[in-house]
């Protein structure tokens, strides 16, 4: 092979990681948790895992937390969004409550720490606020030395050193390295215009609690995008503007903690609605599924629905798909897919493609031109391409197997010999972000005349 073509191959092969699929990472407080485990009386562990299963990947702990709690959230796969340190930098400078939180952080690894620093007294003098912005620019300095993110929230209580816009310019002025955990509902709780407290602050939003309140003054507990929060608005302008980290559930007093969380996941899934370019960007062969999530019957089926939409020679229509839903038919189809089955072996669902030979290409039986049932494979390709993209809007990830026993998979479904077997498709989430390959040049691709 000539040097050249070599590099170009190697080039091709070449793979650079790629931005997270623009999606909300979704955490919860910990707090939460406990409350789904008491009011449905079951384990806390439970509780974790039924949030996990719904696309919960993250948690909010406080940093008093004990060990095997912490321990516990680990071994169930949740990922450290924040740790909640209350350290009352009104009161002096709490030179043990500092080391303790610092402690904790280092300890368990949590990058990003939400300080609640104490209510000032009413009518707080001048002198106090400046104290305590210099004991909070302190505290900053001293965890970024160790690598923490610290951050304080608009806290909903007019005493607070950080109720609204206001405070908070102070506080940011007062100390350049402290970032901002963005709450929805407490922008609402100060008066505030949301949306505009998001291009204030936007470029210190290191976190994001989403909160939903019926009205302005309203504390009363809401799933989120059941009151009036823009929440599609919040969602698109954060992750368009290239927000990657949490979106943090909170409702707290929720009478049903696990239903209110089950409407929420919903309502920010539905928030994310990506263009279609960001479906073709975000669309990757995934070699590593998430296990703790799982997806439907109902989702597969709207997912089927965008593949009826394909094109096919004369409307024929012929690809065909046996989908593997239950552990006992994954577990078998896993079997069937060579040097594939690790990288699928956690995907929820598996479906096979195949097309029915004598359509696509054919008129009353005869062959229509040479290429035949090639037309058949042209027609599988485009509804399987349906269906990869259909896929990323949804949210989920996909891998087209091409290395499969079609023997062993007709055996398997009872596929009849007049289809030919074609690619299995894993369905699920993606449990590690993708690597892209390059790809070639755009005019060895195009040729204009
Ligand atoms: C028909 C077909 C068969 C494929 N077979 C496999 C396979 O058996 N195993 C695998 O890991 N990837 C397989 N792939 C994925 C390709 O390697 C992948 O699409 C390509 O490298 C481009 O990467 P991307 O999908 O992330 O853009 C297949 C893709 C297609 C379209």
């Amino acid at each position: 092979m000539k040097v050249s073509k070599f590099l170009s191959v190697l080039a091709l092969l070449a793979v650079t990681v790629i931005q997270a699929g623009a999606q909300p990472r979704l955490s919860i407080f910990f707090d939460h948790v406990a409350e789904i485990a008491r009011q449905e009386r079951i384990a806390i562990q439970d509780a974790a895992q039924r949030v996990k299963q719904l696309g919960v990947d993250g948690i909010d702990v406080r940093v008093t937390m004990n060990e095997p709690q912490l321990r516990m959230l680990d071994s169930l796969g949740f990922q450290h969004a924040s740790a909640i340190a209350d350290i009352n930098f009104v009161q002096g400078e709490q030179p043990e409550a500092t080391r303790q939180a610092l402690n904790f952080m280092s300890r368990y690894d949590y990058p990003r720490l939400l300080l609640i620093p104490g209510l000032l007294p009413e009518n707080a003098s001048e002198e106090l606020m400046d104290k305590v912005c210099k004991r909070i620019d302190a505290f900053v300095k001293e965890a970024a030395e160790e690598g923490i993110d610290v951050m304080v929230e608009d806290y909903d209580n007019p005493r607070s050193p950080c109720y609204n816009t206001q405070t908070l310019d102070r506080l940011f002025a007062a100390s350049p390295q402290l970032n901002h955990v963005f709450d929805t509902g407490n922008y609402l709780f100060c008066g505030e215009d949301v949306m505009a407290a998001l291009q204030h602050f936007r470029s210190r939003i290191h976190h994001v609690h989403l909160k939903d309140r019926k009205a302005m003054n309203d504390r009363a507990s809401l799933p989120i995008g059941a009151g009036i929060i823009p929440l599609k608005a919040l969602v698109s302008e954060l992750l368009q503007s290239g927000y990657e980290g949490w979106f943090c559930i909170e409702h707290f007093g929720a009478p049903s903690m696990m239903e209110y969380t089950r409407q929420s996941v919903a309502n920010i899934k539905a928030a994310w609605k990506p263009s279609f370019d960001e479906v073709l960007r975000t669309r990757r062969s995934i070699r590593s599924y998430d296990a703790s999530k799982k997806i439907t019957e109902a989702e597969v089926r709207e997912l089927m629905k965008a593949v009826q939409e394909a094109p096919s020679w004369a409307n024929q229509q012929p690809t065909k798909y046996y989908v593997a839903i239950t552990p006992e038919k994954l577990a078998a189809v896993q079997n069937m897919v060579g040097a594939n089955k690790e990288r699928i072996a956690n995907a929820p669902v598996l479906i096979v493609s195949t097309f029915e030979r004598g359509k696509s290409g054919f008129f009353r039986g005869q062959q229509s031109n040479e290429v035949g049932d090639g037309w058949g494979a042209h027609d599988n390709g485009l509804s399987d391409a349906y269906l990869v993209l259909k896929a990323r809007a949804m949210g989920f990830d996909t891998l087209i197997m091409g290395m499969r026993d079609a023997d062993k998979l007709r055996e398997l479904f009872n596929i009849p010999e007049s289809e030919t077997i074609m690619a299995v498709i894993a369905l699920g989430y993606r449990a590690v972000e993708p690597r892209q390959p390059m790809h070639k040049d755009l005019d060895k691709m195009v040729e204009f005349f």
